[in-house]
């Protein structure tokens, strides 16, 4: 297993958008293995594959407290959504930034898990939240889109003389 680097906002790299798997084989086990292990490293709740400069429609989660409960979901489509619910959020790639942002409160998801397996789940609250976040990466799409452009540019300025210090 291997520790991936995580791409920071505004790194172009993070607007490309993931082709779905093909076939969950040996290789995309190997990539899903090292996702949870740089996901579980930081630690964070969630990853995209695209956050690793990798554009292949895969994301690990779990948002156990006992970092027990991983779920990989390779293609997941959302099939339905409703409700809203406005949480804090925050993103490896965005370090250090958290905003209140609306999204569906419940969504039911169809994917590939890391056998190859078709599954369907409904989630709720942070679940959902994550799910969706995660889902909106393998688009090229960032939590920091859904705020003003003025605040997005605030927090890319911020990030970069950050990135320009640690260089
Ligand atoms: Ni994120």
């Amino acid at each position: 297993m291997a520790l991936l680097k995580i791409l920071h906002f505004p790194d172009p790299r993070l607007r490309t958008q993931a082709k779905p798997v093909q076939k969950v084989d040996k290789a995309i086990q190997s990539l899903v293995a090292n996702l949870f292990e740089t996901m579980y490293q930081v630690p964070g709740v969630g990853l995209a594959a695209t956050q690793v400069n990798i554009h292949k429609q895969i994301i690990v989660i779990d948002i156990s407290e006992e970092r027990n409960q991983p779920l990989c979901l390779i293609n997941p489509k959302i099939l339905a959504s409703e409700g809203t619910q406005r949480t804090e959020e925050g993103c490896l790639s965005v370090p250090d930034i958290f905003e209140k942002i609306e999204r569906s409160e419940r969504i039911t998801v169809q994917a590939l898990n890391e056998k190859g397996e078709s599954l369907t789940l409904t989630a709720n609250e942070i679940l959902s939240v994550c799910i969706q976040h995660e889902i909106d990466h393998l688009k090229g799409k960032l939590f920091v889109d859904y705020l003003s452009s003025l605040k997005r540019q605030r927090i890319s300025k911020k990030l970069l003389n950050k990135q320009r210090k640690a260089a």
